[in-house]
């Protein structure tokens, strides 16, 4: 049942060409390239009047709601609200006329994600779900559902359900922006260009992974390390230390690498891991300055640059390189690598990469 893999969850990132393809599937017009979503029940005049929107998910989900965060605002200058469900809902969340909420869940059956969506229709608020079971309570409550195709995910760990997710959320904002008018079709078509493009760049990176594992094994024994990032590097950088953390138990925090003067670089001492994430040209001299400035403190720097990059190189001691694509699609990409270095770091430990402990697949109780 792991098709010859030696864990759900490796199977599950090898997977991830094909979970992101499905993703995708029917929702791109291959003639147009432009974005359709039969699944909607709401009419375009209901969605383009939406104007504030709040993503609401737990761990991963929530991570990925970071992204689609970005993207959205990107592309339709629709304000948009990223909130931890178990927070959430305990708040007085401010609801107006044209809130739309969406709620990320991979299983659908998460307790304090349900318990928000349940917050918010009572309310009166739309709330659209991302989910990967078809049939789960979170699709049934729902008033809309866009389902990410990635097929059953068994390991506790998430990753292809992650990155189905940001994909789910990228062809949302498309969508989104179509029906606002606030991309062109030809802006539109652009992007997707590009995305049909990512599950083979995924699969580049599942061919050429010797690098990350070599990392992965020298951070075995370390007590401590951080990953720093900013904008939508930032995000992946959240994703990428939860993931460690879950599955090796390695300590690690993701920072915004802005932040690291107001504190954590009292941290960095001779031979601290930091994992820097550069792939967002906007930001990154500011993120190079950044690297110094950790170099500089006898860090060890495993920087992760776009592949045309042969700058970082200078000021990294080593670089994981991304498949060419458009800056706000590189999380789908640098997920991958993230991923590989959490299996690889749990392996190199001798845990169990599945099942990591204290930790179930749903958490159905708050
Ligand atoms: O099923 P959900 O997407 O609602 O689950 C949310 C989190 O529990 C989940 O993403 C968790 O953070 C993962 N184990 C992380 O790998």
């Amino acid at each position: 049942e792991k098709g010859g893999f030696d864990s759900f969850m490796l199977k599950e990132i090898s997977e991830q060409p094909q979970s992101v393809r499905d993703t995708m599937g029917a929702r791109i017009d291959s003639e147009t390239k432009q974005i359709v979503m039969p699944e909607l029940k709401m009419s375009n005049e209901q969605l383009s009047a939406y104007d504030r929107i709040y993503i609401v998910a737990c761990g991963t989900s929530m991570h990925a709601g970071l992204v689609g965060k970005d993207v959205i605002e990107k592309l339709t200058r629709v304000p948009v609200e990223v909130a931890v469900a178990s927070e959430f809902r305990y708040r007085d969340p401010i609801y107006t006329d044209n809130t739309l909420m969406i709620v990320i869940s991979q299983s659908g059956e998460t307790a304090d994600t349900l318990a928000a969506l349940r917050e918010a229709k009572k309310s009166g608020v739309t709330v659209m779900a991302v989910t990967n079971v078809v049939g789960s309570s979170v699709s049934r409550e729902a008033d809309e559902v866009i389902f990410t195709w990635a097929g059953p995910e068994i390991a506790v760990a998430s990753t292809k359900a992650y990155t189905s997710q940001v994909v789910a959320l990228y062809l949302f904002a498309l969508y989104f922006a179509q029906v606002k008018g606030t991309q062109t079709a030809e802006q539109v078509a652009e992007i997707v260009d590009h995305m049909l493009d990512l599950p083979e760049a995924i699969s580049e990176i599942l061919a050429d992974s010797a690098k990350i594992r070599d990392f992965a094994n020298s951070i075995k024994d370390v007590n401590s390390l951080f990953f720093i990032g900013r904008s939508l590097d930032y995000a992946a950088s959240l994703e990428g230390s939860l993931k460690l953390k879950e599955i090796s138990y390695i300590h690690s925090e993701a920072y915004a690498a802005g932040e690291l003067k107001h504190g954590t670089l009292a941290l960095i001492e001779e031979g601290v891991p930091v994992i820097a994430l550069a792939t967002q040209p906007d930001i990154y001299e500011k993120m190079v300055s950044n690297i110094v400035e950790v170099k500089a403190r006898g860090a060890r720097v495993l920087g992760f640059a776009v592949e045309s990059d042969n700058e970082l190189i200078k000021s990294v001691d080593e670089v994981i390189h991304i498949p060419a694509t458009l800056p706000i699609l590189t999380p789908v990409l640098t997920a991958i690598p993230l991923q590989l270095l959490a299996y690889h770091a749990s392996v190199a430990r001798g845990l169990d990469v599945d099942k990591p402990r204290n930790l179930a697949k749903s958490v159905t109780v708050e």
